[in-house]
């Protein structure tokens, strides 16, 4: 997951293969209009339908985007609810023309905590999308970068417990995170102008680049992703090596 070659020069033409977005910006797209941060939130939905439909145009074969944190229990609770009614629409509306389409979808995150249908419905898009290949939609719900950590470290932990085997290596470890099998993350956009990945992906960072644009997400959409992976594509990754040096392996 992890060995990656060094890139010569920009990030190139083709990638990135997998994008992360913070879908930052409802609630104000909301107040500009003078409405209820619902309707910037359903908006919300209009806008992941159009930026999951252009993303394999860009060459994107994975999309991970941020649903619901850890910390967004803290919301009202009118707002938490309608947030978990959006995903019970979008799946039940959207989950047979993304299984059509060959869209894998995966859920990040702890099902723990989560009311019992949601957690069903979890269940029933992995199961019915598990065959397919074709673009890898990853959804992060109830989910934190620590908590994922936590999670795959107490993995690592059971397995000492069980097996004896005490040493840990970096894929043992990202074998562990509820996005393990996904290509290695190249992009994480954050919208609204937030310059920051609240708990976000934090192992997956690791050599992001990272893209801030100042568009509301309810904006987003194919011109808003196009800007985003021209940008990345002007970006010189060198994954902690030097661009003209040949890449050494370790030990
Ligand atoms: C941030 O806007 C966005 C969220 C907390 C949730 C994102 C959710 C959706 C786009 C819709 C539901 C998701 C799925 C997967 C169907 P904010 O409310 O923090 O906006 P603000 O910073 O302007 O207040």
């Amino acid at each position: 997951m992890h060995a990656r070659p060094a890139a010569p020069g920009g990030a190139g033409p083709e990638g990135p293969a997998h994008v992360a977005i913070i879908m930052d910006g409802n609630g104000r797209w909301a107040e500009r209009r003078g409405a209820p941060r619902t309707l910037g939130h359903r908006e919300g939905v209009q806008a992941l339908k159009r930026t999951v439909q252009a993303a394999p145009d860009f060459g994107i074969r994975c999309l991970t985007v941020f649903g619901f944190s850890t910390e967004n229990w803290r919301r009202p609770v009118e707002e938490v609810s309608d947030l978990m009614g959006l995903v019970r629409a979008y799946v039940s509306s959207d989950l047979e023309r993304l299984e059509r389409e060959g869209v894998r979808v995966r859920i990040l995150g702890r099902r723990t905590g989560l009311p019992a249908d949601i957690a069903g419905i979890v269940v029933r898009a992995e199961e019915r999308t598990a065959h397919n290949d074709r673009f890898r939609l990853q959804v992060a719900f109830n989910y934190g970068g620590q908590a994922d950590l936590v999670d795959a470290a107490q993995a690592l932990v059971d397995r000492a417990a069980r097996e004896g085997r005490f040493e840990v290596a970096e894929d043992d470890l990202a074998a562990g995170l509820s996005g393990a099998g996904a290509p290695p993350l190249d992009l994480i956009v954050r919208t609204s102008g937030e310059q920051r990945l609240s708990n976000f992906l934090l192992w997956e960072a690791a050599y992001a680049e990272l893209v801030f644009q100042d568009v509301l997400w309810p904006d987003y959409g194919a011109e808003a992703l196009a800007a985003a992976v021209a940008e990345y594509r002007r970006r010189n990754r060198r994954f902690g090596g030097r661009p003209a040096q040949p890449v050494l392996a370790a030990g």
